[in-house]
């Protein structure tokens, strides 16, 4: 079949196309109805079905392929590897969740994870799957105020951790992180179950800190079946950044999510079971939850978990697992390959690359460059693809396993089943036309496995995503984009004040407020700047109380340096600045908005055009004078 009827299958006749793909999963229970759009824009997906995650990543694969890998978990900053098999994995996780189970965690409880690249990071992810505990796992380069609003916010009765994670070379310990985020949090977890890796000591809090390996020894044994969940139960949150300062948990269901999963395989990625994915996001992103974790599972491959950079110990690493471990599909981002494009091209040839069949590249826009060295370099096809926390899987790319469509280079492809995307006019709300610019908006409801409502707050959940473009209730991404006569999609940045930085995303407010809280900070502006590796990097226009303390150039390297060290300890290091300018005014409009998008113009060294409503143009000239002086 073609990909342009198979979409609009997807869309004209919903029930069928979307009942056809519930096959590609197991349910205890059958679902009545296959969507209830009652109320929308929330929508509920295979309503009365039961069935679970857990079940369909592991317990499924124990009939049909006990013994083939399942999780292979390589960490060259500490030089473990450790492979599991469906079985091993198996236990591992009944263990995991019996612990859990022992400390009163159940149906509906949050667990909060915050981990490094480790295989009881899945393990935990996948225990609470089993038991039907929602889990909410915050990126381990997060800081502790970053964790704490988390925490307050998800309320769990258990947090997971690990003593450290590394990178580059560094332990970074995570437990005094954690110890600062749990004392500034108002809602105190009951429990914190501690993963001992031995790369730093770190302290126990009596009645509230329990060890992991002691906690597995007495539970080697135990039985824990799988609780089946109505499809529309929730199976995690995911916090993620927007405009306002206090991240959303996105909140996923179960039988939509595998169903959804378990599509992507099929009809993208192109997996078979018994053959190996590997996905070099992290856990703590959506592309670790959906292809590092429960995608590849699912779908019966074996996943690879790496705890390492692209680098060490050569820039071979990532062809060197290939080919050790015969990966046939393969999941990355820009950045990373930007990165292996600074070295010798001969990196790529140095390994047997004959397993791989495709390389999918997904998080920020991939340049035509970095596409072409690889796919060259590489001699396999490159897949962008392009979705969002929010969808889960993804909005825009190509579909091998429906029809070969090529690609084209700077575009993610065309419009994914199930997804019935629109370029639509900001202010207007009117569809656009071709090759002119809108917003990528998706007309609801939304196709299975994307986000049910944001965690405890359906109305910001409507009025966050579903009302910024007026006279109609669309799904708004926040991208710009502009589709060319073929239906190629091309993104053009975002709409609203989130950045791109080497993948991760970011709200720019979540920063912002991070600077005023130190002491010598009035206020400021946070952008994001075009960077050629990291595709965009945050840069900071602070005004100080006090100009004084900028008054030369030692203060002011001084007091950057402080500023960025604050959001290290706050935020993380992902959040942290590349530069922090300092400036009398922030350009303002009359009614006393910051411009934004006239800073960011100045910091890439584009005009800012027309200004009419600016306050006061001397702020522009200060602007300019910081990023020259
Ligand atoms: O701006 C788009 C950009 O990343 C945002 C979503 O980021 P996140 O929630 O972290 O989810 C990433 C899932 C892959 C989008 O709104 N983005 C993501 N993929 C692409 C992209 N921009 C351009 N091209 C892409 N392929």
């Amino acid at each position: 079949m073609d990909l342009e009827s198979f979409h609009r299958r997807s869309i004209e006749d919903r029930d069928g196309f979307w009942a056809e793909q519930a096959g590609l999963i197991e349910w205890h229970k059958p679902f009545g109805k296959v969507l209830d759009y009652s109320r929308p824009p929330f929508a509920r997906w295979y309503v009365g079905g039961e069935t679970n995650l857990c079940h369909n990543a592991v317990d499924r694969y124990l009939r049909t392929q006990p013994d083939a890998p399942a999780l292979h978990f390589i960490s060259t900053e500490t030089g473990e590897e450790r492979s599991y098999s469906f079985a091993q994995l198996h236990r591992e996780v009944v263990r995991m969740a019996a612990i859990m189970r022992g400390l009163g965690v159940g149906r509906g409880d949050r667990v909060l994870l915050y981990m490094p690249m480790i295989p009881e990071a899945a393990f935990a992810m996948l225990a609470c799957a089993r038991l039907g505990a929602i889990h909410s796992v915050v990126f381990g380069g997060f800081a502790s105020r970053s964790l704490a609003s988390r925490i307050d916010d998800a309320r769990p009765k258990l947090v997971v951790s690990a003593d450290a994670g590394s990178r580059n070379g560094r332990v970074i310990a995570y437990k005094p992180l954690l110890d600062t985020a749990i004392g500034l949090a108002a809602h105190k977890p009951e429990r914190v179950l501690m993963v001992d890796r031995g790369l730093a000591p770190f302290e126990s809090v009596a009645g509230r800190d329990l060890g992991y390996a002691a906690l597995r020894e007495q539970h080697l044994g135990d039985d824990v079946p799988v609780t089946w969940l109505e499809s529309n139960e929730i199976s995690y949150t995911l916090y993620t950044s927007g405009t306002t300062g206090s991240p959303k948990g996105v909140q996923r269901d179960v039988g939509g999510y595998a169903v959804a999963l378990a599509a992507s395989m099929k009809y993208i990625f192109c997996g078979n079971p018994g053959e190996t994915y590997f996905c070099t996001s992290d856990i703590g992103w959506v592309v670790g939850h959906s292809y590092i974790v429960y995608g590849p599972l699912i779908g019966g491959m074996a996943t690879i978990l790496y705890e390492g950079t692209p680098l060490r110990p050569d820039p071979g690493i990532l062809w060197q697992l290939v080919e050790r471990h015969r990966v046939s599909v393969m999941f990355s981002a820009p950045t990373a390959i930007r990165v292996l494009k600074k070295q010798d091209p001969s990196w790529l040839s140095r390994h047997d690359l004959s397993s791989l069949r495709t390389l999918f590249l997904a998080g920020e826009p991939l340049d035509e460059p970095t596409a072409r060295w690889i796919s060259e370099g590489l001699g396999r096809p490159v897949i962008d693809n392009y979705w969002q926390t929010e969808t889960g899987w993804p909005i825009l790319t190509v579909a091998h396993g429906v029809e070969k469509t090529p690609t084209r280079f700077g575009s993610p492809g065309k419009a994914m089943y199930g997804y019935d995307v629109r370029l639509l006019h900001e202010q207007t709300g009117e569809e656009v036309g071709t090759n002119e610019k809108g917003v990528v908006a998706i007309v609801p409801p939304l196709p299975p496995g994307c986000m049910q409502t944001i965690w405890g707050d359906d109305e910001r959940f409507v009025r966050t995503y579903f009302t910024s473009i007026p006279g109609r209730q669309v799904y708004s991404t926040f991208d710009w984009g502009v589709r060319d006569p073929d239906g190629y999609y091309f993104i053009l940045g975002r709409t609203d004040d989130v950045i791109n930085v080497a993948g991760h995303r970011l709200g720019t407010r979540e920063i912002e407020e991070s600077l005023s809280s130190h002491q010598a900070v009035a206020e400021c502006a946070v952008v994001g700047v075009a960077d050629a590796l990291k595709g965009q990097v945050a840069v900071a226009f602070a005004v100080l109380r006090d100009p004084a303390q900028a008054q030369d150039a030692r203060a002011r390297e001084a007091l950057e340096g402080e500023l960025m060290a604050v959001v290290d300890r706050q935020l993380g290091a992902v959040a942290r600045p590349a530069r922090v300018h300092f400036v009398g005014m922030l350009p303002k409009t009359r009614s006393g908005k910051v411009l934004r998008r006239a800073i960011q113009a100045l910091s890439e060294g584009r005009d800012p055009g027309e200004l009419t409503t600016i306050e006061d143009p001397a702020a522009l000239e200060q602007v300019r004078e910081a990023l020259t002086g």
